[in-house]
Parts: C-alpha cells; structure tokens; sequence
C-alpha cells in the first residue's frame, strides 16, 4: 500500500512527465498578499500569474502546497476532530496552466493519473460540473467515457471557485470516490450530500475570470487551469479507509500522543487525540514559516490552535507540556518533503513548550471556572458571553476553545453577549488611548502605494541621491505641500533612507531643495514597502513634485551597520554556544549598539560569554568580505540561510554572508536580511557584551557594543581600574589583591569591634565573673548590660552560663530604644528544678511587660519601660532565693 509520502512523490513526478515544473510549496504566510491570512490553496503563490500581474518562468507547474485553512474565507478549525476529514492544516497537490492548456488537456491529465495512474475504477468515481458549464460534461464524456448519470450538473457556488472575496475565480469540475454503499451518505447535489460515502478529492477550477472588491467580474487575460487535490483525502481512497484520521501519517502521529499521554485513541480521547495530531502539523508549520504566537493577527491565529490542542493534552491527563515532545515523530513523516521543518525542529519545540508552560498556568483554574458556570447548564443552553469574555481576558482561553470544551455537554456560547463585552473593553480601551495623530491609516497607505509604486531604495549602494517628493501626509491625511515647523511624512520615488525594519532602525538626516531644507527623524515602512520618511520642516515650504538632495547621516549609518552585522555574528555564536534551540525572539541595532533578544531558559554565565565574545572577535579578525546576494526565497532557505522571525520576504531576497566557519568548512553565518552590513568582518574592529538579563519567560537579552563605542567602553572601565589603582599606589594588576585584603581587614574589624563592645557591656572587665553571686546555692550572674541589642543577647548569655559550669543561672537584662528586654539561661543540671521561661515570666511581669518565651533552659521576654530592667534582675533573683 502506497504512503502519503509515496503518493505525493508519485502526483509530482506524473505531472512532471508531462511537462510541469516541480515547484516547491511556498510558505504559508502568504508573501505579496496583504487580502489573505494564510495560504489556503495550492494557487495562491501563483495569483500573480493568473492575472497576469506577473510572468512565470514555466507555463506548467505542479505543486505540493502547505495549506493552513482556520479563520478566512475557508475556516475549518471549529470541526476538527469532531470529522473524519477536517483539519487546519493539509497539503494541496496541484497542477497549474499558465494561460497555456485549458479545460481538455485539464480533464485529459486528471484523467490518466486517477485511471491509469492510481488505477481506480470508474464505478467508483463520479464528476460534477458547474451548471453553466456546457463543455465540461462533453468533455468528461468524451475522456473519460462518463454516461450522464454520472456527470452532476450544480447550480451552486460549490461549482464556482474562487480564492478569496477578490482574486482570480472561475467554474469547477470536481471528482467524487464513492466508498461504497455501507458508507452513509448521499451524491453531491442530494439531501444528505454531506455524509461520507461520496467524497469530493480532485477540484479541476477553470480560471476565467478575476473578481475585484466591488463585485464586478473581468476576464482573465487568459484562461488558465488551478486544480486543488487534498493529499490526505487522495490517501484515505488509496488506503482504503474512510477517515483522514485513519491514514499512515496520522495513525503514526496519534500513535505518539496515545504513547505519551497513556491514554488510548477511544471513545471520548479519540476526538482529543485526532486535535492533538492536526494542530500539531499546523502549528508546527506556522511557527517553521516564521508565525510566532501573539495576540494578534496570524500570531493570535496559531496562539488559538495551540491552546485548542493544549486544552485537549490537559483532557487526556497530560501532567507535563506535551506537543513540543511530539514534534520529532513529526518531523520524521514530513521532514523529508519539507526541509524547513528539520531546520526549525529546535525554535518548534520551544516555542510550543514556553507557550504550553505558560498556558498551564491558567488552564486549570479556567476550566474549574468553566465546570462552575456550566454545572447547572443542561443539553442546548448557552453559556454566557461574561463568562467566555472572561475566560479570553484573564485566563488566555481564545473563544474557540472555550467552545469546544462546552461542545461536548451539548452547550453553545452567548456569542452577542461576548462580543459586547469584548467592545466594552475596547471602548474602555480607546478612552486611554492617546494617539500622535501622526500616523495615517493603513488604508491611505495602501491607497499610496496602488498609486504610486513601492519606494525604491537606492541605500545599498549609497548615502546620498535625488528625489521627487511624491507624497506628503500630515495627521493622517494627504495634503499638497507642508510648512516649516511642520513634521509630516513624505514618500520619495527613491531614497537612500532605510525604513525600520528586521530591528533596524530607520536612517536619520537631512533633506534641502530650492528654498528650503528639513530634518528626517526616522523612517518607517508603511503598506510593505513605502519608506515614510519623517521630515521636520526647518526652512521653507515642501511641496509634492519638489525635487531634493537626500543625505543620509552617514556616521549613524556606518555604526548601525557595524552593529547590524555583530548583531549576525552574535546570533550564529549564541547557537554554536548554548544550542539549537537559540532562537531570535527580537532585535534593535541602531547607531548606539545592538540589542538581542532570544530564547534561551537560563541566565548566560560568565564563562558562556566569554565564549561568544572570543567567537565573534575571532570571525572579525578573519576579516573577509562580507557577501550579499540576490535569490529567490526558497532558494536561500535550501542554502541554509537562517530566514527570521515575521519576516515577509518578496520575490527575491538579500541573503548575506558573513565570516568562515572556525571550524569545518562553509560559512559562519547565512542568513536572510534586508538590513545594512559592513563590507568586511573586520569593520566591526570589536565586539563587546556589555549586558545579559532576562526580559520574558525564557527569553534573554544580550547587548553589545561594536567598533569606536567598544572601545570607548573598555577605555572607560579601564579608566576606573586606573583611578583605583592610583588611590591604592599599587599597579592596576594589583588592585584586585588590595580589595580582597581591604575587605578582609573590615571584615575582622567588624568581628572585633562586636566583641568589644561586649566587653564593655560587661562592664568591661574583661573575661567577667566577678559579679556572680550566692543565692540559696545556685550560682547567680545578674545585671543590667548596656549598647547591646536584644538579638545579641543570645550569645552573650550563653557564654555567661557557660562560665558557670553547673548550677548556674544567667539573667541579663538591657535598655534598649527606652524599652528593657531580659535573657535568661539555666545551666542543663538545674533544668527541672528551674524554668528560664517561668523566670524570664516573673522578670517581665517585674519589668511591668507580659509575657516571655522560650525554652526550659533559655527564654527571652521585653517590657516597654527601659527604667525598670533592674525590677526584672531582682525578680529573677528573687525567684531563686525561693
Ligand atoms: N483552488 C482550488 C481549490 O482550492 C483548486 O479547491
């Protein structure tokens, strides 16, 4: 029986043989789509092509694509589990037409590769098309020999495609398997279509048409074919079995979670087991394409999938973070076909085990809140949305989770009443908000940059050039011209400013023109790639269409680029140093330093530091060019470049290289950045590490210091290593020395100044004694001692009695702030016939105090009049006297 990965390599090399580019699955955040979440079709990285936007390489191609469908147009998260073929996430086989073949060739391919290729039976096999559609039914006739009864003709849009609300779209034609009649489940078109008998496994869509946000329809410059396979379906018919869930890849990937969690796939834990296995793959997935968790967006998206499947280990009784264990029996189904799960494995693991930990945290006391608030709630009732809000706000339980868990009592949740206590909490929200007003809305940016083209950066190659002003924005709004004073945002044709991005901050420096000049303050990226420059306006009147000279401050640059570059070394080092799982959480480089944050669970030591401070030193003195290329994103990824965090790379990105490997061949560092970097390693001149500290939950934050600033840095700490060795008149090799022996000399000053003024409590004579006296027989030591604290009483007791030897009593009493306090200690052979805690009782009663506490042979008690400690000596005598 053929393998999901069998199966894939043989869609693949089929269309390959007829004239398709095998071309590898492009990342599921979708790069040059702003409309989209995810990647929810095989089409999608060819959007450009369908519209014509855009020329492929290759008329033909054929695709295994990643597809994440939870939230969007296609959402299939609130089912998984709960069906047979559900899931967030799958892999769409696809074979793409480029304006070059259309509806037979389509049929004709499908065709031979279900027939011929998988071998499967006509009987089993049924086609629907779209009711419009004449030519798809002859056609299917014609090929594949079809009588009518088996060519459904659909009216809906289930026969209409389309990729989102805009994009390319067109009728479809797709295939049925029928598993056979002991299966439930009606043809498509019937009542109860949506059984399991007849499914739908092949969509042929013949793209024709490209719809735009108003509704109207154009046609496509020319017709072209997108066509839609679900691999896990495809096997499910080659496996013989009848649920996505029952296929090798998942029956091995259930296999682990039954074997770590204990528990098996049956009755209510087979739902739990089937979430655990699908959101595995599409978190894993996300996070390996860059998506980390947050609260919002796509990061909110994965974060709600990873609780969903949190929430379920915690149903199977999982007492450890379980998903990040799972990953590697993922990794070995899938990694073969997708490298770049192999290359994150470490950054997956712990970016699913941070997020599991925390979320532990709270999961127990919200699910106690949930079973409260459901407990009296019964089959159909609903679940208040006060209650759901407040699971979301403080427990971290996204509404779709809290969904699921009430789903299995039959319960639903108060959406209306959520959603109002979501908008009050903005509202309250938005009352604290306190804007600039300065930064447009997305939307004008948007509308900019349909307008006016993407910025183009002339920075790489130089610090100075220049530009038409094309557009200027102030509080949000486009106006014609700005005046001094003024600070607004100004678009260039091209500039040399680089806009904050990768954690680069945006170039400062100066514009002029015929009558005037400005200050640029920072430049931010807006709608992907406009460079938004921030002017101050210092003379003068900028108008759009002015021409004018743009000069970066090139000092600033120089030194950010030092540090961006170290900022590379550091992050290679730090993973050679601790491990894989060093991942990049965040970055700042800037004409002062850089900073860089990463995950890692425990403090650097001082060793560890030194370590990566001598490799990035030691790859600096290589000194050896720096390169940068161009490639296309995939082709970087497989050279080994390290691709960072939420990064959205276009058609072709930088890839930079920096050093050679210390050890083995290659290079030190590959990875993906559009930021500045120095020519060679040896500009950077120095690397200092000047902080290490904890900044979240396993994150920590390096900064560093490079070129001038370092050695300023080292100058500085060499320069109070200087003054203190002139202080000591010792050299500065020596200073350590002199401060171990100064401290060593206070410590013993300390010890016998204590000792001192014991003695001279004691009236400074010396080792004592001469104040003991007779009474009925017991050795008695008493008096008042002063300067003494209560708390060193204790000690100064013990020695008394232990002067006494046998039969002996010790009763001090001392003033202290105005208040009396009073010890009093028993030697161990009198213990029995006296109580030091009923004495030191009748001592503070004496002293006209209450109370005193402690042992038979010592105890400790205060009065809060310092005038009558000598009341509590005589009492204590007294007491002896009998
Ligand atoms: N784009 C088509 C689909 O997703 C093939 O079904």
């Amino acid at each position: 029986m053929p393998t999901l990965n069998d199966i894939r390599k043989q869609f693949l090399g089929y269309f390959a043989e007829n004239g398709h580019t095998a071309v590898q699955s492009a990342p599921l955040v979708p790069q040059s789509d702003p409309t989209l979440l995810f990647v929810n079709a095989g089409m999608v990285p060819f959007k450009n092509f369908f519209t014509g936007a855009e020329t492929p390489a290759w008329p033909r191609a054929a695709s295994s694509q990643k597809c994440v469908r939870a939230g969007g147009k296609h959402n299939d998260l609130d089912n998984v589990g709960y069906t047979t073929r559900h899931q967030t996430f799958f892999e769409m086989l696809g074979n793409f037409s480029f304006g070059d073949y259309f509806k037979e060739h389509a049929i004709e391919l499908a065709w031979g590769l279900i027939n011929k290729g998988f071998g499967l039976p006509k009987e089993r096999l049924l086609v629907t098309v779209y009711a419009e559609d004449e030519e798809a039914p002859e056609l299917w006739k014609k090929i594949a020999g079809f009588s009518d009864d088996r060519i459904i003709r659909i009216a809906t849009s289930d026969n209409f495609w389309s990729m989102g609300d805009t994009g390319p779209c067109g009728p479809c034609s797709e295939i049925f398997y029928d598993h056979g009649p002991e299966i439930a489940g009606g043809p498509p078109g019937s009542p109860d279509e949506d059984g399991d008998r007849f499914v739908e496994f092949w969509n042929l869509v013949f793209m024709q048409f490209e719809q735009s946000a108003d509704g109207s329809r154009v046609s496509l410059p020319k017709p072209s074919i997108d066509t839609g396979m679900g691999l896990e379906r495809l096997t499910t018919i080659l496996q013989g079995v009848h649920s996505n869930y029952d296929t090798d890849l998942f029956r091995t990937l259930i296999a682990a979670s039954v074997d770590l969690t204990g528990v098996k796939a049956e009755g209510d834990s087979a739902p739990s087991h089937r979430v655990i296995a699908d959101h595995l793959r599409s978190t894993s997935f996300l996070i390996a394409d860059g998506v980390s968790p947050s609260n919002e967006g796509r990061g909110y998206v994965l974060r709600r999938i990873m609780r969903r499947a949190m929430r379920h280990a915690h149903l199977l009784g999982a007492k450890e973070p379980l998903m990040h264990r799972l990953v590697p029996a993922l990794v070995t189904e899938m990694g073969e076909a997708y490298p770049e799960l192999r290359r994150a494995e470490a950054v997956i693991s712990e970016t699913l085990r941070q997020e599991e930990v925390r979320f532990r945290a709270t999961l127990g006391r919200g699910m106690s809140l949930l079973d409260e608030a459901t407990a009296g709630l019964g089959e159909g009732q609903v679940l208040s949305g006060e209650t759901a809000f407040k699971l979301y706000d403080t427990y971290g339980f996204p509404l779709d989770l809290t969904q699921d868990a009430v789903r299995a009592k039959g319960l639903t949740v108060d959406l209306a009443g959520f959603d109002a206590a979501m908008e009050r909490q903005r509202e309250m929200g938005r009352e604290n908000w306190t804007g600039s007003g300065q930064k447009a809305e997305g939307a004008l940016w948007f509308a900019l940059r349909d307008r006016l083209g993407p910025t183009v950066f002339t920075g790489y190659e130089s610090v100075e050039g220049l530009a038409e002003a094309l557009a200027i924005v102030a509080d949000g709004r486009e106006v014609d011209a700005a005046e001094a004073g003024q600070t607004v945002l100004v678009l260039f044709d091209q500039t040399p400013f680089y806009a904050e991005s990768g954690g680069q901050a945006g170039d400062q420096g100066e514009i002029e023109w015929t009558g005037g000049r400005g200050e640029v303050l920072d430049v931010q990226k807006e709608a992907g790639d406009l460079n938004a420059h921030v002017v101050k306006i210092v003379e003068g009147r900028l108008e759009a269409g002015t021409r004018a000279r743009l000069a970066v401050d090139a000092e600033r640059r120089a030194r950010t680029r030092l540090n961006h570059s170290a900022a590379h070394l550091a992050h290679a080092a730090l993973k050679h140093v601790l491990g894989p799982h060093v991942a990049q959480k965040g970055q700042l480089v800037d004409g002062e330093r850089m900073r860089f944050d990463f995950s890692h669970g425990a403090p650097l030591t001082a060793e560890e530091l030194d370590r990566i401070e001598a490799e990035v030193n030691a790859v600096i003195r290589q000194n050896v060019p720096a390169d940068t290329r161009e490639m296309a994103p995939q082709a970087a990824i497989e050279a080994g470049a390290v691709a960072l965090f939420g990064e959205k790379y276009g058609d072709s990105v930088r890839v930079l290289t920096l050093g050679r490997a210390l050890q083995g061949d290659g290079a030190y560092s590959v990875e993906l950045c559009g930021g500045t970097h120095v020519a060679r390693t040896g500009d950077i001149a120095l690397f200092k590490i000047v902080s290490e500290q904890g900044i979240a939950a396993g994150v920590r934050r390096i900064e560093a210091l490079t070129g001038e600033a370092a050695r300023r840095y080292l100058l500085d700490q060499a320069a109070v290593a200087k003054g203190l060795a002139d202080q000591f008149k010792t050299p500065v090799a020596e200073v350590q020395g002199r401060v171990d022996a100064l401290s060593a000399h206070a410590r013993k000053l300390e010890r016998d100044l204590a000792e001192a003024r014991k003695q001279l409590a004691l009236g400074g004579g010396g080792a004592g004694g001469g104040a003991v006296e007779d009474v009925g027989g017991v050795k008695f030591d008493g008096r008042v001692v002063e300067g003494v604290s209560p708390k060193d009483m204790r000690p100064l007791v013990d020695e008394a009695r232990k002067r006494l030897g046998q039969g002996g009593v010790v009763a001090y009493a001392v003033v202290n702030e105005g208040k009396a306090s009073i010890a009093v200690a028993i030697t161990a052979d009198l213990v029995g016939r006296f109580d030091a805690a009923a004495l030191a009782r009748a001592a503070v009663t004496a002293m006209g105090g209450q109370g005193a506490g402690g042992k038979p042979d010592f105890a400790q008690g205060g009065a809060p009049d310092g005038a009558k400690a000598a009341d509590g000596v005589a009492a204590v005598k007294a007491a002896l006297a009998g």
